[in-house]
């Protein structure tokens, strides 16, 4: 049974770091079988969070978009940049969004059950890796099964080549294992 897993970076800029390690990964799960979905988030706009706007008009028609995609996707690989040793703003906005009940709906649909794998990137020396914390701490509060190896890639300035690949052959090969340890895992928990 093929098991379908979505992924994005948690940034909206087109030379994002995160958006050239999270390829990495992609290639790692396709190449174990699983079907990949990369989306960027730059292509679901969606306004700051706003309890007045959801009760006027619902929630917001890309949110809406996407986390239909969410539904549709057995797990979910995430790469994460760190702003202030938390993530972005712009994830945690798409995440609250993308957490909300339409009428009819149980909790948390887009994430119950879902199992994720979480990567950062950081120019700095510590790869983001407090983001990606915050981010697991907070994915495990909505229910979501983070698996327990993860990849922050520091000097992230100087950590690719032009095709976007990770000039480092041990660490592109452990991006590629998070992807790879997904498709398993969810193939297992198919089974
Ligand atoms: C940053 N950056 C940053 N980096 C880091 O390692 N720790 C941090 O706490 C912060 N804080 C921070 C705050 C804000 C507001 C910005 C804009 C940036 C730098 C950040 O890692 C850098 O901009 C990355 O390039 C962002 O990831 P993408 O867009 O390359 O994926």
């Amino acid at each position: 049974m093929t098991t379908k897993i979505l992924a994005f970076a948690g940034s909206l800029r087109a030379g994002s770091f995160n958006k050239k390690v999270i390829k990495t990964a992609v290639e790692g799960a396709r190449a174990a079988g699983a079907e990949v979905t990369l989306v960027d988030l730059r292509d679901f706009p969606m306004p700051v969070y706003d309890g007045d706007l959801e009760a006027a008009s619902g929630i917001p028609e890309h949110a809406k978009r996407l986390k239909k995609l969410f539904v549709e996707h057995d797990g979910l690989m995430i790469s994460t940049p760190e702003y202030n040793s938390s993530i972005p703003g712009t994830l945690k906005n798409v995440l609250d969004w993308v957490s909300r009940s339409e009428p009819g709906e149980g909790p948390l649909t887009a994430y119950v059950g879902k199992t994720a794998v979480l990567m950062s990137a950081s120019p700095g020396g510590l790869g983001g890796v407090r983001s990606l914390n915050e981010l697991r701490r907070m994915l495990a509060n909505i229910k979501v099964l983070v698996l327990p190896d993860s990849v922050s890639v520091s000097k992230a300035g100087e950590a690719f080549n032009p095709d976007d690949s990770l000039k480092d052959a041990k660490q592109a090969a452990a991006v590629q294992k998070l992807g790879k340890s997904l498709a398993e895992t969810l193939a297992k928990l198919k089974a």
